[in-house]
Formats: structure tokens, sequence, C-alpha cells
């Protein structure tokens, strides 16, 4: 019986209606209740509507309790003037999904990066001067910066109470901005520990020792690389999950990674990232808990047992869906028992 809430599954491109599948049937086993909407979004919908982020996705997107998201993108418009990724990017901003949380565990590694979603490079003034010079623009508005920084002040309080803000202001006026506003917060939180940290030195300590990192927080395109790197050292972008929290409304769960057009089409995908999403999803966008924790550690069981080439074995992306399907039925009767 629907109760009422509702999931809008875009599966996007390349890989992803490939890992968006196997997600969709560990949602209906976890939480049947809920109605499942599938919507196009990317290069899927501007072959099928010329347009990346359609009316219609965005209409169910608005009315979803969350978004459950697979990758776009696709080299045949990697010249054209209408981009798949220009369809996430028009979500994002029409959810005003800001705060992007993007874990890394594995080992003594256990890091949150906190990455600015809506603001700088990608939403900044952009254009074409007349002696041929082609601009992006930087641009972050003071109260874009606090509500950002005031959630990873929240996490890190949750987590082990250090936060590392990461900027770069010893060139840019956004990071001198960004580390200022960081500070003046700081007396609010006085149990987290605060240290700013120049990108380009981040990018080597996590490269080297990602163990220091508690909560990390960075303006928009910063976090989109830090955030692969850190995906990385701790298992690859196979196994990168993300949520992209509102104020009040819809969140947005995606893979970190991409449509892996090298792969995509040949069922090799690893579909963990995308399902350790549909977890975030169940715990931050449903406010299902005990089914988060459930799927997370029935994935950790299954990618041990049954993995995927990406981390060196031969599973297909079918029998990690099916092999964490079966472990869940292992795990409900045994707690039943
Ligand atoms: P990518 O993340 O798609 O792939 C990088 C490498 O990682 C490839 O070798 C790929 O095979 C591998 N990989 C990625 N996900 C994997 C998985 N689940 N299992 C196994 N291997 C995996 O990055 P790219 O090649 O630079 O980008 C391809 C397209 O994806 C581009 O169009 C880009 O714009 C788009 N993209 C979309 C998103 C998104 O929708 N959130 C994120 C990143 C890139
Ligand atoms: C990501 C992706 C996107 C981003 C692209 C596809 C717009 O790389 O989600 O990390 O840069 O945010
Ligand atoms: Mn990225």
């Amino acid at each position: 019986m629907p109760n009422g809430e509702l999931v809008v599954l875009l599966p996007g491109d390349g890989i992803g209606p490939e890992v968006a599948e196997q997600a969709r049937l560990a949602l209906e086993l976890l939480v049947p209740e809920v109605e499942i909407e599938e919507r196009l979004i990317g290069a899927a919908a501007i072959r099928a509507t010329g347009t990346p982020f359609p009316p219609e996705t965005r209409e169910a997107c608005l009315r979803a309790t969350a978004v459950l998201k697979g990758p776009v993108g696709d080299p045949e418009f990697d010249a054209a003037d209408v981009r798949p990724e220009q369809g996430l990017l028009a979500l994002r901003e029409a959810l005003d999904a800001y705060a992007n949380l993007r874990p890394s565990i594995r080992g003594d590694v256990d890091l949150l990066i906190v990455r600015e979603l809506v603001g700088g490079l990608y939403f900044g003034a952009r254009g074409v001067r007349e002696d041929g010079t082609v601009f992006d623009t930087c641009e972050y508005h003071p109260r874009q910066i606090e509500r950002v920084s005031r959630r990873a002040f929240a996490l890190a309080r949750e987590r082990r109470c250090h936060l590392t803000s990461v900027d770069k202001a010893n060139v840019l006026d956004t990071s001198r901005l960004w580390r200022r506003i960081v500070d003046e917060l700081a007396p609010e939180y006085p149990d987290v520990t605060v240290e700013h940290m120049l990108v380009d030195n981040a990018a080597m300590q996590l490269a080297t020792t990602p163990e220091q990192f508690d909560v990390l927080v960075t303006e928009n395109t910063f976090g989109d690389i830090l955030s692969d790197l850190a995906a990385a050292v701790t298992g690859g972008l196979g196994l990168a999950p993300s949520a992209s929290l509102t104020d009040s409304g819809p969140g947005i769960f995606e893979p970190v990674h991409g449509s892996a057009p090298d792969i995509a089409g040949r069922g090799v995908a690893n579909p963990t990232a995308m399902l350790r999403s549909t977890a975030l999803l169940l715990e931050h966008g449903l406010g299902r808990s005990e089914e988060a924790a459930a799927l997370s550690h029935a994935i950790d069981a299954a990618i041990a047992s049954t993995p995927t080439a990406d981390l060196g074995g031969t599973a297909t992306t079918t029998e990690v869906g099916a092999a964490i399907r079966e472990q869940l039925a292992v795990d409900a009767v045994t707690a039943s028992t």
C-alpha cells in the first residue's frame, strides 16, 4: 500500500540505468510502501525531449520526498550547446540542494567532505568578451558560505569534532571571505576544532594521510575534485556515494562517479556507490535509519564476497545487486530469530 512518500528515480546515462535498476530492487524490498516514479534527465532526456531537465522531471522532483539519481553525461554531447550535465545543475538549483555530503570510509579513514553545491564557478557569471576571452566567475554570497559551513560544523559535532575548511585564501577573494565566515562561526561551536587548509596542500594530505581528516568543508569546484581523490584513496569511485541536502524539501542522492562511458552497456559497473547513495536516501531522505543500516551492512558483506572488476573481482552489476538482496534476506531472518 502506498504511504504517500515518493522517490523520484532518475536513472541517467551510461552505467546509470544499470546501477539504478539495482537500487530500485533494493528499495522495493526494503520499503515496498514507498512509491517510485521514474523520470528522464541528462542525455536520455535530451534525446527524448530536446532538454536535459524536462518540465515533467522538474515537477516530479519538486513534489518528491527524495530524489535518487544515476550519473548523467554522454560523449555524444561533448561538443553540443545543450549538454546532459546542465540537467544535473538545473536539478540541484531547482531544489536548492546546497549541502553535498560525500563520505569516504575505509580502514582507519572515515572522512566526510561537505561540498557547497549551488554556488561558485558553476553558477557565477560567464561569457565571452569582445576580444574572444571566455570567462567563468567564482562568486559567493556570505549567506551561501554561512549555511553550508553551519551544516559542516553541525556534522562535525556528531562525529569527531574536527573541521577542516579548505580554500585558496592565498590567492582568491572568495576564499578569504570563506575563511572569515568560518572563523566568525567557530565560537558558536566551541567543541569543534577548526583548521584552515589550502586546497593544493589538502589534495596532497588526502593522498598521503587521509586518516587525519574528520569533516572537510569547501566550495563547489574544490569539493568536486577533492571528493574524487578521497574516493580513490578509499577504494575507488565505484564505492563513493553522496547526499545533497536542502533546508527543507527533497534531497538528491547520487553516486560521486559519472556515467563511465568506457564500461557502459557491459553490465560490469559496480553498483555500490548507487546503493550506498540509496542507504543515504533511506537515512536522510526517508528517515529510515534501520533500513539504511541494514542496506549498508548488506552492501559491505556483498562487496567482500562478490567484488566487481574495479575491486579486482569478476562479479557483474546484477550479481552484486542480487548478493545484496540475499544478504538482506539472511540478515532479516537472523534478526527475527
Ligand atoms: P567517470 O566517473 O564516469 O569515470 C571515471 C573512471 O571510473 C572510468 O574509468 C570508469 O569506468 C570508472 N568508474 C566510474 N564509476 C564506476 C563504477 N560504478 N564501477 C566501475 N567503474 C567505475 O568519469 P568521466 O569518465 O570523467 O565522466 C564520464 C561522464 O560522466 C562525463 O560526461 C561527466 O560529465 C559525467 N559525470 C557525471 C556525474 C554525475 O552525474 N553526478 C559525475 C561525474 C561525471
Ligand atoms: C559530480 C559531477 C558533476 C559536478 C558534473 C557532472 C556536473 O562531476 O557530481 O561530481 O561537477 O558536480
Ligand atoms: Mn565530480
